[in-house]
């Protein structure tokens, strides 16, 4: 039977943490998942640049047969997934599908709080993109949203420094930081998929009444919805429980640590783009 993965794409390893949750939900099908860890983090990138690199990273998805591209990744969600859609996707071809991981996040996040504060950690291009204030807008006027950007806190994951006192300096000035914007805030939404590796120590970092949420098992449920709605795109998934890897970068690196955000080995091959 033809292959016909569904794509899994992150600026490096974070979107690990959202195809463990997207395998674990949805054991059947096919995947393929790209890191362009030659070229992350993206999170510091302007708009056109991480928009190139995302086009070039679905296009290659597309080219190996997946009908179906998550963009696994906030930064490109944000900056790059709503110009695909609208200036690219005719061209490629019509049936192709390209989603992200803002919209499902933002859909439920408002069930959360108690006190109509969320707070939201991310990269840099993230918070100036000003997409998660606007989206939980539309799902949840009354609520108010308080952003802090943590340009340090991919570096820490993707340097595998994550552990390091440095990690735990940085993650503390960050949650003060957000914290401090409003006494409302009684939940934190992890809105980079590298983050959840930093979960422990965010947990400790903030008081214990506040609620800190991860996207993986968010954006799994949201998937297996769609893909219940969209019966004309799970038809063209291949269901052979084969998942394959591709990184940019050097393979050997992205072995090492891949197993760390995926929570099993992984064996990669090398793409030159
Ligand atoms: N994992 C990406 C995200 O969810 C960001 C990583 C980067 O800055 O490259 O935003």
């Amino acid at each position: 039977m033809k292959q016909q993965p569904i794509g899994i794409f992150d600026s490096g390893y974070g979107g690990l943490t959202v195809l463990k949750e997207i395998t674990a939900k949805l054991p059947q099908y096919d995947y393929t998942y790209l890191g362009d860890n030659a070229r992350s983090p993206y999170g510091t990138r302007s708009f056109e640049t991480v928009y190139e690199y995302t086009l070039q990273c679905v296009k290659w998805l597309f080219d190996q047969g997946c009908p179906l591209v998550i963009l696994a990744c906030n930064t490109a969600s944000a900056k790059a997934l709503r110009s695909i859609q609208q200036n690219n996707l005719d061209k490629i071809g019509s049936s192709k599908r390209v989603l992200g991981v803002i919209r499902p996040t933002t859909e439920i996040i408002g069930k959360y709080t108690k006190t109509g504060g969320i707070g939201i950690l991310a990269t840099n291009g993230t918070v100036m993109s000003n997409s998660y204030p606007i989206e939980i807008k539309k799902f949840y006027p009354q609520v108010n949203v308080f952003q802090e950007a943590c340009p340090m806190w991919v570096p820490l994951v993707e340097n595998n420094e994550y552990n390091s006192p440095g990690a735990d300096y940085f993650i503390k000035k960050n949650i003060d930081n957000l914290l401090n914007q409003s006494d409302s805030i009684d939940t934190i939404l992890l809105a980079c998929t590298h983050y959840p590796l930093l979960m422990e120590k965010i947990k400790k970092a903030a008081p214990a009444n506040v609620t800190v949420l991860s996207q993986g098992e968010i954006v799994a449920s949201s998937l297996a919805e769609y893909l219940q709605k969209h019966r004309e795109v799970e038809e063209k998934c291949s269901k052979n429980s084969q998942t394959s890897f591709y990184t940019t970068d050097s393979t050997e690196d992205f072995d090492n640590r891949a197993a760390i955000f995926y929570g099993k080995p992984v064996i990669s091959s090398h793409l030159s783009l």
